[in-house]
Parts: C-alpha cells; sequence; structure tokens
C-alpha cells in the first residue's frame, strides 16, 4: 500500500492595502505601460504595519485547516518557507504553532528564497512517506515590501506580500507524486538579500534590500525552469499532455509563458495570479494552488505541476494528484 501526502485543504491571504503601478510612477521613474509589458504585473498587495509573515501564515493556515475539516492538533508538523522571518528565532513556524494553539507539533523554517514553498513540500512529503508525520501544514508567508527598496525602479515593481498554505495528510488516495530540488550557489552575486547585522558577511555600508540583476536571471530561470520539466516529467514516465494544471512561481508573465510553452500548454491551464499580485516569493505557488482549487478549476484526481526559481539559485517541482 502507498503512503501518499494527499491535499486535504488549502488556504491564502493577501493583505488589504493595493499599490498600483499608477502608485509606483508616482514614487519612481516608471509607468504602467512599461512594468506590465515586462513582467505582466498591474498591482501588488502590502502588508499593514501590524502584518507579519506568521500573522498572515495564521490566516491561510486557518482557512487550509477548515477546509481539511479536523481538529488542529492533529498536525505534528509545520513547515514555514520564509525569507521575511518576523525573527531570526524563534523561528516563523514555531510562533504559528503558538498562534494556532497546537501543543503536540514540531515546526520549523526552511529558506530557498522564491522556491522555498517547494522545498518545503518536498520535505514534508518525504516525513509522511517515511510514516514520521500524518498531517503536515505547509505554509509561504512573505512580507516582501520590507526589504524592497522603494527607490529602486529595478525591483521595486516586482515584489508583494502574502501568505499561501495547504495541509498534507498521509493517505491511501495518491497525493504528491514527486518533487525535485536543486540549488547552485554560483549565482549569489545575481540576486541577494544582505544581512547587514550580521558584519563579517555583509559588504560595507550594504543595505538590507533585495539586490538584482534582472536580465540574467531572467535568462537563467527560463533555461533552468525549462529543464526541471523534462525531468519531471521523465521521472514519472509521464507526457506533457499528461499535466492537466501548471502552478508556477508569479515572477514575470514572460517566464512563466516559456515553461507553457515547454508543456506546450496554452495559457488557461495555467494558474496566473500575478497580475493583481506580483511577487510574492514563497507565498506564490501555494497562493496560486488555492485561488486554483478555491474557484473550481483544478478538480480532484487533477494533475498538477508546481515549480519555482528563486535566489541561491535555487529551483524545483512538485507533481501532484489532487
Ligand atoms: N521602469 C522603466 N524603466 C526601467 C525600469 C522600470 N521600472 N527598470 C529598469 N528600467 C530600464 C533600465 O534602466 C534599462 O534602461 P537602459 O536600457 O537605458 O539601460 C531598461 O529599462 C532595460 O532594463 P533591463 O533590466 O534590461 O530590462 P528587462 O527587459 O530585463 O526587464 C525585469 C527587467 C526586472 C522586469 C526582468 O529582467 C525580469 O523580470 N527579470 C527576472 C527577475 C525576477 O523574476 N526575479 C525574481 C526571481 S524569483
Amino acid at each position: 500500500m502507498t503512503r501518499w501526502a494527499h491535499v486535504i485543504g488549502t488556504g491564502g491571504y493577501l493583505p488589504e492595502t493595493i499599490r498600483t503601478n499608477f502608485d509606483l510612477s508616482e514614487m519612481v521613474d516608471t509607468t504602467d505601460s512599461w512594468i506590465y509589458e515586462r513582467t505582466g504585473i498591474k498591482s501588488r498587495r502590502i502588508a499593514g504595519e501590524d502584518e507579519t509573515a506568521s500573522s498572515m501564515g495564521e490566516i491561510a493556515s486557518r482557512q487550509a485547516i477548515e477546509m481539511a475539516g479536523i481538529d488542529v492538533q492533529e498536525i505534528d508538523l509545520i513547515i514555514v518557507a520564509t525569507s521575511t522571518p518576523d525573527r531570526v528565532y524563534p523561528s516563523t513556524a514555531c510562533i504559528l504553532q503558538h498562534r494556532l494553539g497546537i501543543q503536540n507539533c514540531v515546526g520549523f523554517d526552511i529558506q530557498a528564497a522564491c522556491s522555498g514553498a517547494i522545498f518545503a513540500l518536498s520535505i514534508a512529503d518525504q516525513y509522511i512517506k517515511s510514516g514520521i508525520a500524518k498531517k503536515v501544514l505547509v505554509v509561504g508567508s512573505e512580507v516582501c515590501s520590507r526589504v524592497v527598496d522603494w527607490t529602486d525602479r529595478a525591483t521595486c515593481i516586482l515584489f508583494g506580500d502574502g501568505a499561501g498554505a495547504v495541509l498534507l495528510a498521509a493517505s491511501e488516495q495518491a497525493g504528491i507524486l514527486s518533487t525535485h530540488i536543486h540549488s547552485d550557489g554560483g549565482y549569489e552575486d545575481l540576486l541577494f538579500l544582505p544581512n547587514p547585522q550580521v558584519a563579517a558577511v555583509a559588504k560595507q555600508g550594504e543595505a538590507g534590500y533585495i539586490q538584482m540583476r534582472g536580465n540574467e536571471v531572467f535568462k537563467v530561470a527560463v533555461n533552468t525552469l525549462g529543464r526541471i520539466v523534462d525531468e519531471t516529467l521523465e521521472a514519472n514516465g509521464m507526457q506533457q499532455s499528461d499535466i492537466d494544471w501548471l502552478v508556477p512561481h508569479q515572477a514575470n508573465t514572460r517566464i512563466i509563458a516559456a515553461t507553457a510553452k515547454k508543456l506546450g500548454m496554452d495559457m488557461d491551464q495555467v494558474i496566473l495570479t500575478l497580475e493583481t499580485q506580483g511577487n510574492t516569493s514563497s507565498a506564490s505557488v501555494l497562493l496560486a494552488f488555492n485561488e486554483g482549487v478555491r474557484d473550481g478549476r483544478i478538480k480532484r484526481g487533477q494533475t498538477v505541476l508546481m515549480e519555482a526559481f528563486g535566489a541561491g539559485f535555487t529551483w524545483g517541482s512538485a507533481l501532484l494528484r489532487y
């Protein structure tokens, strides 16, 4: 009997404040049409002063728990993917565990930049398949707005805030079919977020904002995501036509379109959220998945390919039967 990590609940949260491209054009030298044509983004959400990765993650988690109809005490593992944790320690997962009132459970954060949700799903899958955990809450939550330099037009146009959650349960019903995760630290200089408090690592005067060579990131992302599609299909002995939905990391419509083309998919088989959310880093795949599930596009029994690419570089995929 195969033991699967089966999806029993999903959730998502977006802060109330909307920042449009027009708002940005009053802050930096840019235009709505430049941003939309190059990225596909029209607006993004900005967390309120009191909102954090754990507070947003809590709302997304409660939705997933309610959909699953389980008692929170049944959750035995919480994995939070974030690059913008409430604190360095305790982990956001520990803070979330307390917010949710779960007594007997273990929680930890993982950091794989924008690939965080895929890495977290991969870890959750191993814990469930090995029999160590029965119910795992995976959360991606980011307040990117706090690590973006709002005077840098090359980066501030891209990012947004939000949280996504998925609840997985050990089941005889199919779930995660395979995950594939990779990293290559050789690309550190193309996309990084300094930690200015760690003096030995931070360069003199480096501020704690996202630094990016966007054009170069773009090219590597397109090639790498093409390869991960091949790797995932091959590992499962599947054809392109076996995939019902692509749920990509929401960084740039042109990167997403290149992956869809590689899969021979129309864009209407792709769950797209970035037009109104921007790049929410490790929250983006889970937010998109939640949207597709809740609006009824993704149906039980369908095959979903999730993929992501982020700083490190890190990249990966998760193929699942919903
Ligand atoms: N508004 C107007 N002009 C802008 C601008 C903005 N917001 N940002 C940059 N420009 C200018 C540049 O200064 C440059 O001007 P120049 O030709 O006079 O030097 C010109 O536009 C082209 O810049 P370039 O960086 O080559 O543009 P691009 O087509 O690569 O688009 C990105 C920029 C950031 C949209 C694109 O590279 C991208 O999306 N990359 C991937 C980034 C990403 O997804 N990162 C997260 C990965 S998880």
